[in-house]
């Protein structure tokens, strides 16, 4: 027999193991599309609400897609859900872990910063629009079917200018030094999510978080004084960006996602993302030139393919809205 959420069916569960029925994530099919969904739903409607007119807002092909808004009952239990596309290769976090345990390591830098771009050009487009994510971290990060990278989960997300506490939520790994000392207060600011990004660049690069050791204590003290695990390879302009974010004092981080995105790097590879050059075909130089060229050849040969698409469909007459 097959249960509904307004018209979505139900599939499955997505985390097999959640027990606490009153929050759940399922795979449904949406019947008008023919296609699978992410159905996120919570019996806190007014918290389910808030993120869903957060995600309604945006607009990113970094940042998940949300699709729908619906109140439903299920089990007997009333749920607010919130459908958005199935990113079908997980998060970051199952990623991070596979390439820790690929033999020989075959992770180079230009490989990390497909997918730092990626990250950046989310969180800047995010804090264009003045909203902070406050739970970046890998396993809020997911990986479509290109490894394109978007930036989910705005369970506790909160706009700039709000008096939300900010102490209390988050996870406390991926937390800025400020929120862990217990006599300073921290502000909301776009710095938390710089300093999460920082130690997800971090993770992203080297596959190992920064700071953690076995002992959570250390763990907490070695964040405090913004202690990094040292590395044996080096990954030179991961290495830029990491210190840009991963800065004890607030103020001493990069302001924001906008001018983390003009990095000079990360930058170039933006342009290319923005003109549709997807991230395996990434130009890597550092000159402007190199990179202007290899958008144009992309976009020379992209006309080519429309002006052939055009002659064929004309010497068929087949009309141009088939
Ligand atoms: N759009 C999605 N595509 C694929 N998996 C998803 C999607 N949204 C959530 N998930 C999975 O569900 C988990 C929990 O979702 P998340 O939005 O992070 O909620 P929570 O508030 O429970 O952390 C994620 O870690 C991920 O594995
Ligand atoms: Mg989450």
């Amino acid at each position: 027999m097959t249960f509904f959420a307004g018209r979505y069916a139900f599939l499955r569960k997505l985390e097999e193991n959640n027990t606490n029925v009153h929050k759940q994530i399922w795979l449904v099919k949406d019947p008008k599309e023919n296609n699978e969904l992410i159905l996120k739903s919570s019996v806190n409607q007014a918290d389910a609400k808030a993120e869903y007119e957060i995600m309604k807002q945006l607009d990113h092909s970094n940042i998940v897609k949300v699709l729908d808004g619906i109140t439903f009952t299920h089990g007997g239990c009333e749920y607010f859900g919130i459908t958005m596309k199935f990113m079908k290769n997980g998060d970051l976090d199952n990623f991070i872990d596979s390439k820790r345990n690929e033999q020989p390591i075959c992770w180079t830098e230009n490989d990390a910063l497909r997918l730092i771009a990626q990250l950046i050009a989310g969180l800047s487009y995010l804090h264009q629009k003045e909203i902070i994510h406050r739970d970046i971290k890998p396993s809020n990060i997911f990986l479509g079917p290109e490894n394109e990278l978007v930036i989910g989960d705005f369970g506790i997300s909160d706009t700039l200018g709000t008096t939300r506490m900010t102490r209390i939520v988050g996870t406390d790994h991926f937390l800025p030094p400020e929120a862990i000392e217990e006599d300073e207060e921290e502000c909301l600011s776009f710095a938390r999510d710089i300093w999460s990004c920082g130690v997800v660049i971090y993770m992203i690069s080297y596959q190992k978080h920064p700071f953690t050791v076995s002992s959570r204590m250390r763990t907490m003290m070695n964040i405090c004084e913004a202690k990094m695990h040292e590395n044996e390879t080096r990954f030179r302009k991961c290495d830029g960006l990491i210190n840009l974010c991963l800065q004890k004092e607030p103020e001493n981080r990069v302001a924001n996602g906008s001018f983390l995105s003009k990095n000079r790097n990360i930058e170039n590879l933006i342009y290319q993302l923005d003109h549709g050059i997807p991230p395996s075909d990434f130009c890597f130089s550092d000159n402007i030139v190199d990179v202007v060229q290899a958008v144009n050849a992309k976009l020379l040969q992209e006309n080519e393919k429309i002006a052939e698409i055009t002659y064929i469909r004309k010497k068929k007459k087949i009309p141009s809205n088939s």
